[in-house]
């Protein structure tokens, strides 16, 4: 099939690579020059596992290409995805401004009997909305159907391959049949194509999102709870996520969920039911809840060394908003750095692969960056582990004594023993845990 995504960003990219690896023609394009520009000369904007192979093997095979010229892809295409950002407006709602973009240009050049898809999340509706831009520019027949992506960056490519499920919202039978064949090689192991109308399939990417959100949100006030009642939030997670009802996934208590997606889609259900007169009283606390984690290192931090960090030095272990990827975008660490700074502290912080974006587009040279992660320890008062990546969970302690000022850990991911670290002689803070060593100075 000839498929078309517009929109080359962490979720067009990997759709379109994977499409095309499956033995589709697929053009990817953006208005953003310089990626389309980089990604020609073999350059992949994004890290995420995987990706770089699946896009150079299919250049190679001719059946993936890329352009800053939208129109190309269009006028072939028997599918074309709609997968650009739907960033939070300042009510929290989702801005659809590069959605309606989109729209007009498909209709400006769509082909007859072209299915257009919704992939970017939006709200109820908006799949009515493209219909209408789309009708706006043209008299050629099409249809619109809406396909929520649930791919998880940091493990995008096995999620689009291999998904749970896929959802897609249709109201004819021509876009049922496209989408039946375009995902047949995904769904080969008896995982669910589930068909549904298309608002349903709109809310359903939402409510999924709002759902992890909402673990996410109540096991962190757990947590807040173990720690003055004496309880250990790693065992009341194993207690209970061994309940078949409840399972394992999203029970850990951390510093807060980030990304580009948790917080923007909670945020625009919420609106969204605002609009509607639903008060969705529970998905409220869920954002209040984690604003406030964010900073739950932070008032740890403030509790040991008291409100003015001036001439401190931390250390801080993981910059993206989770492991395996290079994405920042409303990442915890950016919270607490800036509140690190705004009390008179420096801070040194490493991250295997989002350095050069936190550079780039996030925090410039407000703070130093360390080559390896031993290297932002010399000096420090302090280690502020904040995102889990794999490199970190055995460090070389003898090390990490030698090298800081300081034997402290602040620990936003539960990564280490207490116990362990009690022996080795640290002061540790965790998430939900008893607090060891006895403050020194
Ligand atoms: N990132 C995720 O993990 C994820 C997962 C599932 C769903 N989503 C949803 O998918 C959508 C895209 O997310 P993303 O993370 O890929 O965003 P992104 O910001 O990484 O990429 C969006 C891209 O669209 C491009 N764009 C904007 N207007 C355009 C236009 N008119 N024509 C061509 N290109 C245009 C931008 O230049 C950008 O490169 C969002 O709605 C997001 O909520 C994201």
């Amino acid at each position: 099939m000839e498929v078309t995504v517009i929109g080359t960003g962490y979720v067009g990219l990997v759709v379109g690579s994977c499409l095309a690896e499956a033995g589709n023609r697929v053009t990817c394009s953006d208005i953003d020059e310089e990626k389309i520009r980089r990604l020609n000369s073999g350059e992949v904007p994004i890290y995420e596992p995987g990706l770089d192979r699946l896009i150079s093997h299919n250049l190679g095979a001719g059946r993936l290409r890329f352009t800053s010229d939208s129109s190309e892809g269009i006028r072939s295409a028997d599918i074309i995805f709609i997968a650009v950002g739907t960033p939070p407006g300042e009510d929290g709602s989702a801005n659809l401004g590069f959605v309606r973009e989109a729209a007009r240009t498909v209709g400006q050049h769509v082909r007859p009997d072209t299915v257009v898809v919704m992939k970017s999340t939006v709200p109820v509706g908006t799949s009515e909305i493209v219909r209408t831009e789309i009708r706006s520019q043209t008299d050629t027949s099409f249809y619109v159907c809406s396909n929520p992506e649930f791919l998880k960056e940091g493990d995008a490519v096995g999620d689009f391959m291999y998904p749970d499920r896929v959802v897609c919202g249709v109201d004819a039978d021509q876009s049922r049949t496209r989408m039946e064949e375009l995902y047949e090689p995904f769904v080969r192991s008896g995982n669910p194509l589930i068909f549904m109308d298309i608002a349903s399939a709109e809310m359903t990417k939402y409510a999924a999102n709002a759902m992890l959100a909402t673990r996410i949100s109540f096991m962190n006030q757990v947590a807040e709870l173990c720690e003055r009642t004496g309880a250990d939030v790693e065992l009341v997670r194993r207690g209970i996520g061994s309940d078949k009802r409840i399972g394992p996934s999203f029970l850990y208590a951390g510093t807060g969920y980030g990304g580009s997606c948790f917080p923007k889609d909670v945020n625009a259900l919420v609106q969204t039911a605002d609009e509607h007169s639903v008060d969705l009283t529970v998905l409220r606390a869920v954002s209040v809840a984690n604003d406030r984690q964010k900073t739950v290192l932070v008032r740890k931090i403030h509790d040991r060394f008291g409100e003015d960090l001036s001439g401190m030095r931390f250390a801080l272990w993981g910059l993206a908003f989770k492991p395996e990827t290079d994405d920042m975008r409303a990442a915890p660490s950016r919270a607490i750095i800036a509140a690190l700074i705004e009390a008179g502290a420096s801070v040194a912080a490493h991250d295997p692969v989002a350095m050069d974006v936190a550079r780039a587009y996030h925090l410039g040279d407000s703070i130093e960056y360390g080559e390896d992660e031993y290297a932002t320890l010399v000096g420090a008062d302090a280690l502020v582990l904040v995102t889990e990546w794999l490199q970190y969970r055995r460090p070389d302690w003898e090390v990490a004594r030698q090298r800081m000022a300081r034997r402290i850990v602040f620990d936003g991911r539960n990564m280490f023993d207490p116990e362990r670290m009690e022996a080795l002689g640290f002061e540790y803070y965790s998430i939900g845990r008893r607090q060891v060593g006895e403050p020194s100075e």
